[in-house]
């Protein structure tokens, strides 16, 4: 594992963003592995200004994302359809049909996980997977649990993430009990991951993932096995 210390929030932005940029100059058919949440929007705020700058093409990107929310329209505001769209997809010329992103409407769910593995399979895998992650150590939202989940399935979401993904909606009671998430094989199999992470409350989590032991009951701990894992961070570990 490399560990980029830097100095605030910005330059963790810059230098994920500029990585990822790089990876889709030597590979414009680059398949991305991409999060939501609070910690990528800087990230993908460069991203949007380096394509728009001409300094890369996303004509030829295949995207996919770590989890969505069961029973949001891909319409509703706290889809992570709708928040990749806002702060990326929409705004660099990458081929909307080719940005895959858990349907969470889907009336079959096994059937849904299953198509996300299988056209990750037939890409050829993640190049670069952008990861952030979770106050009880979830990566995607691959909660803490007894097991490691190797394919994309249904979670429920444990009371933390719930109450810390309780400030984009109106009230506690509207946020989603159960997500889409990919497992965590096709986040180890990614030929190269980015884990940013930012802001003390991560402090505690942060080293645990990355130099307690490997467990399920911290997700994230499992990447301390991947082969090229990049962790960007302004956090003193
Ligand atoms: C979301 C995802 C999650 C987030 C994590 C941290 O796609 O993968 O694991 O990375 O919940 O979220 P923020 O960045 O909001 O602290």
């Amino acid at each position: 594992m490399k560990i980029l210390k830097v100095k605030n929030y910005d330059e963790m932005s810059r230098k994920a963003a500029n990585i990822i940029a790089a990876q889709i100059v030597l590979k414009p058919q680059t398949v991305l592995g991409l999060a939501t949440g609070s910690t990528p929007i800087g990230t993908y705020a460069h991203l949007c200004e380096l394509c728009k700058n001409g300094d890369v093409d996303f004509s030829q990107v295949t995207t996919f994302n770590l989890d969505e929310y069961y029973g949001l329209d891909p319409t509703h505001e706290q889809s992570y359809r709708y928040f990749m769209n806002k702060h990326l997809l929409t705004k660099v010329n990458i081929d909307l049909s080719s940005t895959y992103i858990a349907n969470g409407k889907a009336e079959d769910v096994e059937a849904e996980c299953k198509r996300l593995d299988n056209l990750i399979e037939e890409a050829g895998g993640i190049d670069l997977q952008l990861l952030g992650i979770g106050h009880n150590g979830h990566i995607g939202f691959n909660e803490p649990s007894n097991e490691f989940v190797k394919d994309t399935h249904c979670v429920d979401l444990g009371e933390t993430t719930i109450d810390a993904n309780s400030r984009f909606f109106e009230n506690r009671n509207d946020v989603p009990k159960r997500a889409i998430t990919l497992g965590v094989k096709p986040i180890m199999q990614s030929k190269k991951a980015i884990l940013i992470a930012n802001g003390d409350d991560k402090r505690e989590i942060m080293k645990k993932a990355l130099f307690g032991p490997i467990t399920p009951s911290v997700p994230a701990s499992i990447l301390q096995l991947h082969k090229d894992l990049i962790v960007i961070t302004p956090l003193d570990l």
